[in-house]
């Protein structure tokens, strides 16, 4: 057994870090920080390995960060053992065990149902190997070390505010907008296993509920819990069939639907191919206006066209920067940099956390969120596709 900080004794100054910087690359590409010395190999010490655990590589936001997180680790020197678990569970607790027994001395998690991974997360303490939940909380468990994320709960909210917007009742500077309602809405969660979902629904409902109470908005179907909401494995399919089943029980009658809060691209995706097959988006039928998150390169092409009406984007450059920096000073022993030592408690302790702004996009700052930023060019936004 060999604890994080006699190992930190051990690599000594050959870990030298300067992973501060925002590397270049697209979100398809990866890139994250460059800059600095190995952290492994200086000085003819021994390589260091940090195991990266992705949840599926069917979302190209997943697929986007686990490339800028190899990426970022590389150019500081690690070797890397990136795995992705295809949304199953089992799969995902044997390639963490795994990376475990290889010997890893660091992991970065982002993991598929955050209770499931108690079990790895304990045999890794045992080990001294420090853990990084990535972007999801893992819960239940003492032997998280730090939780790299973003504003989760802001999140919400501005998805909220995008649905708001897109209905004409605010304007994008926040002012009240040309038309006051009242609105049909239907409302979508994420998988209710991740705790990020409960954030984003908590932080739309903060914006939404004094609005359904005060009737400007009413919910066609009446699906008002998060339960009713869920979305497991934020699937696209589920989403789509649960529109279409909302559509069939609520709307049959031509009944006007105006909005749809989506908590993420995949799902919007979903929610916009059963409207669309009902007819919505052609003649006098005008899709509603719906919500998303994470920039994913087919949503922005479909906010381009008028199709999707808003996402969040949160750049997983950044996300993926923060990852390896907080994993290099996990594995010199020291506490890497919080600013958020309240907000995520996992049910067992309160993770020390370091959070990342986001910022909703439409049609009209597409250019300057997601172009002059160099997350995409305006190729991939016109292809719909990332070059990778
Ligand atoms: C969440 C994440 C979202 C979205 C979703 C589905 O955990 O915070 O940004 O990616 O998973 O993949």
């Amino acid at each position: 057994m060999r604890s994080t900080t006699s190992f930190a004794v051990a690599a000594g100054t050959a870990l030298v870090l300067g992973l501060a910087g925002c590397g270049g690359g697209g979100a398809g590409g990866g890139g994250a920080a460059g800059g600095g010395a190995a952290g492994g190999d200086g000085g003819g010490d021994e390589q260091l390995t940090v195991g990266v655990s992705m949840p599926t590589q069917t979302s190209e936001r997943w697929i986007a960060d686990g490339e800028a997180v190899e990426t970022g680790l590389t150019e500081a020197g690690y070797d890397v053992d990136l795995q992705f678990a295809g949304d199953d569970i089992p799969t995902q607790s044997q390639q963490v065990d795994q990376m475990i027994t290889q010997g890893a001395d660091a992991l970065i998690i982002a993991a598929i149902d955050g209770t499931a991974l108690a079990g790895q997360l304990q045999a890794a303490a045992d080990a001294g190997i420090p853990v990084i939940s990535y972007d999801r909380l893992i819960r239940d468990s003492e032997n998280v070390d730090f939780y790299v994320t973003f504003d989760n709960e802001e999140v919400g909210v501005q998805q909220a505010t995008a649905l708001l917007t897109g209905l004409g009742y605010l304007n994008q500077d926040g002012s009240p907008g040309e038309n006051q309602g009242p609105f049909t809405v239907e409302l979508f969660a994420g998988s209710l296993d991740d705790n990020n979902a409960t954030f984003f629904w908590n932080g739309a409902m903060s914006v939404l509920q004094p609005l359904i109470d005060d009737g400007t908005l009413v919910v066609g179907s009446g699906q008002t819990t998060i339960e009713q909401a869920a979305t497991l494995r934020w699937q696209q399919e589920t989403a789509q069939s649960r529109m279409e089943t909302l559509l069939t029980g609520s709307y049959n009658g031509g009944e006007q639907l105006d909005g749809v809060l989506s908590p993420y691209d995949g799902i919007s995706r979903g929610i916009l191919t059963a409207l669309q097959n009902r007819g919505y988006g052609s003649g006098d039928r005008p899709l509603p206006v719906v919500t998303g998150q994470d920039a994913e390169i087919a949503s922005v092409k479909l906010i381009a066209d008028g199709v999707q009406s808003s996402t969040i984007f949160k750049d997983t450059r950044l996300l993926a920067d923060q990852a390896v920096t907080a994993a290099g000073s996990l594995v010199e022993g020291e506490e890497p940099e919080a600013n958020d030592t309240e907000t995520y408690n996992n049910g067992v302790k309160v993770v020390p956390s370091f959070l990342l702004p986001t910022e909703i996009v439409y049609a009209d700052t597409i250019q300057t969120a997601l172009i002059d930023t160099g997350y995409y060019t305006a190729e991939e936004v016109e292809a719909g596709q990332a070059d990778g």
